[in-house]
């Protein structure tokens, strides 16, 4: 294949006002990766601190000497540098742009000097309800302006804020105020997406019902929809009847740079999801060191971010970022399809956005529709795509590039993780051509390296597991309440490096080209959903007696669930139990994690050891019954051929 072909260089007429040049690029990640100390004790400077920082970076991921410190000795606030240090020259301009669900509701303009007395004044409530530096608060809360709000008051107050993202259901907001002990939860009566009702008060109310939630004390419940719901006194208050009164001004708390600032929950290979802990110097130099360097910020931008702040993305680049540099960040609460397909593209000509942040699973669903819902809108105003979440396939780019871009805005493709804070590997549009597909090249700092199965360092053109060298500001310092998974993680699998999890291709050009999870975590439409999750829930079904759930590739999501499960002796397989247990899963963790594929398995593939050997059944999901492999170490090789015969054709 002709490379060239696949190769967008970089624009010179985008290059001509870009923050950061080819020639910048090259000399300022030579130096980040020889005197990282040196580069980002500068990059520091871009925060407001109470105390600047004298110790700027303390890693050792040598067992023996674990630690990860950044910023040591620093002190700031992280809403003070999101809000109030742009309150001098950019009081008046528009910090969030809040477009609801519907059209036909007004959108809203917060100005930074108003998110600031917003912020202020729950923070005030938070304080008055006795949560003080260090309590954990859990958010619930749809995208409206009060989520940017809840977060920015946490941090405002030192309290360590944990969101949940209003797709889960009140299984998994109990464990997730179980696992951190949250004190206090903010709420709104019901979320509205695509027109649709998300009861999350009622969902609350379910999950404070379940065993290991009484560390909850107040239940704040913002009034969005107006809709009826109970409330529980005097656990349970109205957000506005706590907060209105509260006076606009608040005496930030003073945070050491490696105080928590939030946790994230997330799924991985084993268990349930663990508590990803960032701190709050590291990550808000990283947060929004990368956003202005990846999306090349300029002043008058309008920025949007598609992503829910369930998510890291929604934290980093919703919130954190972009505040933290004093952009103007547009909040969506709807969703691509809603009221029609032109959703996202009519949202852009409404509020003249310049950038425009989407997910790969969002542009094939758009794909799909044809270019006619994009071509009645104009789209003029942007100037710059990017895409996360998941790999993006070259087709969804090239229509992302030549239908919504008109050929005009360069995508960056931005890799990284809740765990990692911010982007590791991804364009910077003025300094490195594109290859549709690939996130290219290595963000300032940031040291790849593959290795093979036994830990191998690979040079050149290779392809293996992705793993990251050294350190950089906004990777996680721990799990939530358990350290020694955070190593056992991330830094055992190949010692002296941490790793991601996902699987990577590197070419002649030096381009890093992600292929997915290595492990057991299905990416689905850019979610991360852990098998062991989806099965947990499977088997909590009392007609279920074991269950295993594997990823095959998804046209539209990337990657589906395709779940096995063997029936308790006497239960008899029926279309209603199908549809019993996918309910189950989706009452037990969230629609997130709806199984697309469910088979009945009289039997599960195992070694005589008894573990299930998901190699094979993943390729009978992916109906690849020829590249099965040896099924000779298997305790009773048959349950194989049966499984194949029977197997849910999409
Ligand atoms: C995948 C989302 C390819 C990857 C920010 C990673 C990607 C996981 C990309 C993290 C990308 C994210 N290209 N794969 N541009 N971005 N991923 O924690 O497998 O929700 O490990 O963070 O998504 O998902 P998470």
């Amino acid at each position: 294949m002709n490379q060239s072909a696949n190769v967008y260089p970089v624009k010179p007429e985008f290059a001509a006002k870009a923050r950061i040049t080819r020639e910048r690029y090259e000399q300022d990640y030579a130096e980040s990766v020889a005197q990282p100390e040196a580069f980002w004790g500068r990059v520091g400077h871009r925060l407001d601190w109470m105390r600047a920082p004298t110790q700027i970076k303390d890693v050792s991921y040598d067992l023996n000497h674990f630690r990860i410190h950044w910023y040591a000795d620093g002190e700031l606030n992280a809403s003070v540098n999101c809000l109030d240090r742009h309150l001098a020259n950019r009081g008046e301009k528009t910090a969030l742009i809040f477009e609801p669900d519907s059209p036909d509701q007004p959108a809203q303009h917060i100005t930074y000097r108003d998110l600031h007395a917003r912020v202020c004044r729950l923070a005030n409530a938070l304080r008055g309800l006795g949560v003080v530096k260090g309590d954990r608060v859990t958010i619930y809360l749809p995208m409206i302006p009060e989520a940017v709000v809840a977060m920015l008051a946490c941090a405002r107050i030192g309290a360590i804020h944990s969101v949940v993202f209003g797709g889960f259901a009140a299984n998994s907001i109990a464990d997730r105020v179980a696992d951190c002990g949250s004190k206090l939860i903010i709420t709104a009566d019901e979320g509205l997406r695509g027109g649709k009702k998300v009861p999350l008060k009622a969902n609350v109310d379910a999950a404070l019902k379940m065993p290991g939630t009484n560390s909850v004390e107040t239940v704040l419940v913002v009034r969005h929809t107006g809709g009826a719901v109970d409330m529980q006194m005097p656990r349970d208050r109205w957000y506005d009847a706590v907060v209105d009164s509260q006076p606009a001004e608040c005496v930030p708390e003073r945070m050491n740079a490696e105080d928590p600032l939030f946790i994230l929950y997330t799924s991985g290979s084993t268990g349930k999801p663990k508590g990803v802990l960032h701190t709050t110097g590291g990550y808000l130099v990283y947060a929004s060191f990368t956003h202005e360097a990846v999306f090349d910020l300029q002043e008058d931008d309008v920025y949007w971010c598609t992503a829910d702040v369930g998510w890291v993305t929604g934290h980093s680049y919703i919130v954190y970022g972009p505040l933290a540099n004093g952009a103007t960040s547009l909040v969506f609460e709807g969703v691509p399809n809603y009221p029609d397909y032109s959703r996202f593209w009519q949202v852009i000509d409404k509020h003249q956005v310049t950038i425009f942040y989407t997910a790969p699973t969002a542009i094939r669903a758009l794909m799909r529709e044809g270019e006619e819902p994009v071509q009645k809108t104009s789209r003029k105003s942007l100037r710059l795509l990017g895409s996360v979440g998941e790999p993006i396939n070259p087709e969804a780019w090239r229509w992302y590039y030549d239908v919504v871009g008109e050929g005009r805005c360069p995508i960056v493709d931005t890799w990284w993780q809740t765990e990692t804070g911010g982007i590791l590997i991804s364009p910077l549009a003025g300094a490195i051509d594109l290859k549709p597909g690939s996130a290219t090249k290595p963000f300032f700092g940031v040291v790849p390296a593959l290795v093979d199965a036994s830990g191998q360092v690979l040079d050149g053109e290779a392809e293996g597991n992705l793993v990251l060298l050294d350190s950089w500001p906004g990777q996680m310092r721990t799990v939530y309440g358990d350290h020694q998974r955070f190593i056992d993680t991330y830094f055992r699998t190949y010692p002296g490096t941490y790793f991601t999890g996902d699987g990577c291709r590197r070419d002649a050009d030096g381009y890093y080209w992600i292929t997915g999870r290595v492990d057991d975590v299905i990416n689905v439409s850019g979610h991360r959903i852990g098998t062991a999750e989806v099965e947990s829930a499977l088997v909590s079904h009392p007609k279920v007696a074991e269950a295993a759930v594997v990823g095959f590739p998804h046209d539209l999501k990337g990657q589906g669930i395709y779940a096995y499960v063997t029936l308790n002796a006497g239960e008899a397989a029926s279309e209603s139990l199908h549809k019993e247990l996918i309910a189950h899963v989706r009452k037990e963790i969230g629609p997130i994690a709806t199984p697309d594929h469910l088979q009945w398995a009289p039997g599960l593939p195992k070694t005589r050891s008894g573990k299930i050997m998901r190699r094979i059944l993943r390729k009978i999901a992916e109906n690849a019954p020829d590249q099965l492999g040896d099924t000779s170490t298997l305790a009773d090789p048959s349950v194989v051929d049966s499984l194949v015969k029977e197997r849910r054709v999409p």
